[in-house]
C-alpha cells in the first residue's frame, strides 16, 4: 500500500443494510468506493451499538480494497488483536478513549495493522501532536459520534487546515468522518483533508438491487473535490 494523498471516498456501512453486509460491501466497491469504513460502537464511548470483530472477519472477503475499521469504544487495548485478526488494515481509536492512547497505537502497529487516531469535535488538534510519529492516518470528527445522518460541524474544516500544517510532509491520510455532503466535502478537502467518510450521503436511494445510485452520490461528492 503505497501513500498517496489523492481524495477517497470511504462509505460507512453504517447506512448500509444491516442484513445484507457482504453484497453492500460488493456493490459500493464497484459502483467506486476507495476504501470501506467500518464504525465500530459499543454503548459506552458512544451512545449507540453497531458490531464487533466476528461481524468485520465475516464482511471482510467481500471487500477487495481497504478495510478501515473505527473504533468508537472504551477501552480498546483488550480488542485490538480481535479485529486485526478480522483483516483490518486500519484501525482507529480515539484519542478521548482512555489515558493511554501511545499505548493503544503502538499496539495497533504491533498487529500488523495501520493505525489512527480519531478526535471528537471538541477536542484540540494539539491532542495528537505528540503522536504524529506513530500514526499513518488522523481522523477528525465533523460529527460527534454516534449516529449517521447528522449535520457537518463547521469549526471542524479551520481545525483541519491546521492539523494538515502540523503533519507537514509525514505519510499521514487526513480523514474526515460525518456529515460529507456534496454540499460539505469540497471544504474539508482544501483544508487538506484527502479520506472522505461518508454513510447517509452514499447510500441515500440506492440498494443493492439500484447500486448505480450509490456510483451516482459518490461521483457527486467527488465532483465538488
Ligand atoms: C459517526 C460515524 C460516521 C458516520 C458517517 O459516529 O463514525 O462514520 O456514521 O455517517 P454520515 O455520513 O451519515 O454522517
Ligand atoms: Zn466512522
Amino acid at each position: 500500500m503505497s501513500f498517496d494523498r489523492s481524495v477517497k471516498i470511504a462509505p460507512s456501512i453504517l447506512s448500509a443494510d444491516f442484513a445484507n453486509f457482504g453484497a453492500e460491501c460488493e456493490a459500493i466497491e464497484a459502483q467506486g468506493a476507495d476504501w470501506v469504513h467500518i464504525d465500530v460502537m459499543d454503548g459506552h464511548f458512544v451512545p449507540n451499538i453497531t458490531f464487533g470483530p466476528s461481524t468485520c472477519a465475516a464482511i471482510r472477503p467481500h471487500i477487495k480494497g481497504i478495510m478501515d475499521v473505527h473504533l468508537m469504544i472504551a477501552t480498546v487495548d483488550p480488542y485490538i488483536e480481535a479485529f486485526a485478526k478480522s483483516g483490518a488494515d486500519f484501525i482507529t481509536a480515539h484519542v478521548e478513549a482512555g489515558p493511554h492512547i501511545h499505548r493503544t497505537l503502538q499496539a495497533i502497529r504491533g498487529a500488523g495493522c495501520k493505525a489512527g487516531v480519531a478526535l471528537n469535535p471538541g477536542t484540540p488538534v494539539s491532542a495528537v501532536e505528540n503522536l504524529l510519529g506513530m500514526v499513518d492516518l488522523v481522523c477528525v470528527m465533523t460529527v460527534n459520534p454516534g449516529f449517521g445522518g447528522q449535520s457537518f460541524i463547521e469549526s471542524q474544516v479551520e481545525k483541519t487546515r491546521v492539523l494538515r500544517a502540523m503533519i507537514g510532509d509525514r505519510p499521514i491520510h487526513i480523514e474526515i468522518d460525518g456529515g460529507v455532503s456534496p454540499l460539505t466535502a469540497k471544504s474539508v478537502v482544501d483544508a487538506g483533508a484527502d479520506v472522505l467518510v461518508a454513510g447517509s450521503a452514499v447510500f441515500k436511494g440506492g440498494s443493492v438491487s439500484k447500486p448505480e445510485v450509490y456510483g451516482e452520490n459518490m461521483r457527486a461528492i467527488r465532483a465538488v473535490c
